[in-house]
């Protein structure tokens, strides 16, 4: 079987979130169960730095709207021996940033992976000429799109099956109407039926209803997004319309990237078998952050981007009450200039007590899931979260609302029977949140009991075997369907 995934982001060539630690994760995956597969991203500039590639072919050209544009396909070799073709455009990619600089989006995004996909297709059609594209996120959403839509297209992939997977439904490439001229495909798709949501174009919407089947993250997130507006943002109707070719797939965790054994990241390695290394490494983090190196209070992780999505509406509020608690902060993240403000400024009134860095910082990433007790997650909504995955893998006991994948990985920890992996609460109340800390504190104080808990955290396994035996299972199904529609 061939398969192409094609993706926005690939970590670690770039990566802006959690769909990087995927696409960087699932083809290796793939590739170890026998599959053939590639993976297309855009040829971003930090992604031409960080991985070698050679031109493919000669430079070749699509059409966006009315105009003619030039590009180069690049490929190099990722880990597992997975080939990966970048799409290289000088305006569209040579940029410094992957979404936009400085905290603020490029204005055209929609014009440059209209633009990604379109030339995306000329590969797969031309050269790759896979069994079934698997395509992530609104960033490639229009490939499905074309595939189904374009003339042309559709010829080249009548044999060619399609999954989209959903990483996020508050992304969903929604722009102005007039931005479908760029599409270049019949006004016909320009309705309710396909990309016209509300009087402006979906591109995501177009994906979900065009692609042969559709995923999310994590089974939970597909029930919410299929029945709650909340969740769904306007979605929730067609999702529903897809039946059974709507599916939730619980992401893996790399643990090649995330082992507390095998870490280069922190300062000390440590097993589940041995934690003596994880001691090491809350000292050498509070040094890192500027906290004292010995305290007998816990001390609690954030890795997050800064949005509402992640629960900081909830958080900002709720920071005098936590630190009347036995607890320190430690918040890596960048996003929203109100939370970034907010942090800062609790760093200021209490710095012995609060770290923040809104860097992106992949070691103090690493560094964060080792050195801390406990790790909050608590997210508005959550599509799967690698992040609380990591951190059971370093024996962080996670904190987490129970919403999407959050709710699929964690389990309330029950100090009399001992079971479960961590913290859990319901509502999104900043009192249910302080209820989940204070419940953590109280076995805190506790060692044996808390040692129990850590083995608990120690044991939970998400390797990415189970995840990519579902896919292909998947594949399998949409290939086989496709080729009997075809009869
Ligand atoms: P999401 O994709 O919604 O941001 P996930 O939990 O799926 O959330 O994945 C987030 C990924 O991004 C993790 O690998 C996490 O370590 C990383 N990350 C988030 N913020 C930062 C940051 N400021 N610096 C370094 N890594 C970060
Ligand atoms: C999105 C979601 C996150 C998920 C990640 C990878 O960014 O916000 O929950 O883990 O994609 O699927």
């Amino acid at each position: 079987m061939k398969v192409a995934v094609v993706a926005a982001e690939m970590a670690p060539y770039a990566k802006a979130g959690g769909l990087a630690d995927v696409i960087g994760a699932l083809p290796v995956e793939l590739a170890a169960c026998g599959a053939r597969v590639c993976v297309v991203i855009p040829g971003y500039k930090c992604a031409l730095d960080a991985l070698p590639t050679v031109e493919v072919g000669d430079e070749s050209s699509v059409m966006v709207g009315h105009r003619r544009e030039h590009f180069r396909v690049r490929s190099g070799v990722g880990p597992g021996g997975v080939p990966i073709f970048l799409i290289a455009h000088d305006g569209y990619f040579a940029r410094a940033g992957i979404y936009g600089e400085n905290g603020r989006d490029y204005p055209d995004a929609i014009e440059r992976y209209v633009f990604f996909a379109r030339a995306a297709a000329r590969l797969l059609g031309e050269v790759i000429r896979p069994d079934l594209v698997h395509a992530h996120d609104w960033h490639a959403a229009v490939l499905p799109i074309l595939m189904r839509a374009d003339p042309m297209l559709r010829a080249c992939f009548e044999r060619t099956a399609c999954l989209f997977t959903i990483h996020n439904l508050a992304f969903q490439g929604l722009c102005d109407a007039a931005d479908f001229a760029l599409l270049n495909i019949d006004r016909s798709y320009m309705t309710t039926e396909y990309l016209e949501f509300h009087g402006r174009m979906n591109l995501m919407k177009g994906a979900v209803v065009l692609a042969d089947g559709v995923s999310t993250v994590s089974p939970t997130y597909a029930r919410e997004v299929s029945s709650d507006p909340a969740f769904g943002f306007g979605l929730e109707g067609v999702l529903r319309a897809k039946g059974e070719r709507f599916v939730g797939i619980l992401n893996g965790a790399d643990y090649n990237e995330w082992n507390p054994a095998t870490d280069p990241h922190i300062a000390a390695r440590y097993t589940p078998q041995d934690t003596s290394g994880k001691t090491l490494c809350a000292r050498a983090l509070r040094r890192r952050i500027g906290l004292a190196a010995r305290s007998k209070r816990a001390l609690m992780g954030m890795v997050s981007r800064l949005t509402a999505q992640k629960g900081f509406d909830l958080l900002v509020p709720a920071l005098e009450q936590l630190l009347e608690l036995e607890v320190d902060l430690v918040i890596l993240g960048s996003g929203e200039p109100e939370f970034e403000d907010a942090l800062l400024a609790a760093h200021r009134a209490h710095p012995d007590r609060v770290a923040v860095s809104t860097a992106f910082d992949n070691d103090l990433a690493h560094q964060i899931q080792a050195g801390c007790d406990m790790f909050l997650m608590p997210s508005r909504f959550e599509p799967c979260g690698l992040t609380q995955m990591y951190a059971l893998k370093y024996g962080t006991a996670p904190v987490v609302r129970a919403t999407g994948g959050l709710a699929d990985t964690v389990a309330e920890f029950e100090p009399a029977s001992g079971v479960g992996n961590g913290f859990v609460f319901q509502a999104y109340e900043v009192e249910e949140m302080l209820g989940a800390i204070r419940r953590a504190l109280r076995v805190f104080r506790d060692r044996a009991v808390w040692r129990r808990l850590m083995a608990n955290c120690f044991a939970a396994d998400f390797s990415w075997a189970a995840a990519a035996a579902r896919y292909l299972e998947l594949y399998n199904q949409l290939i086989a369907e496709r080729a009997r529609n075809l009869q």
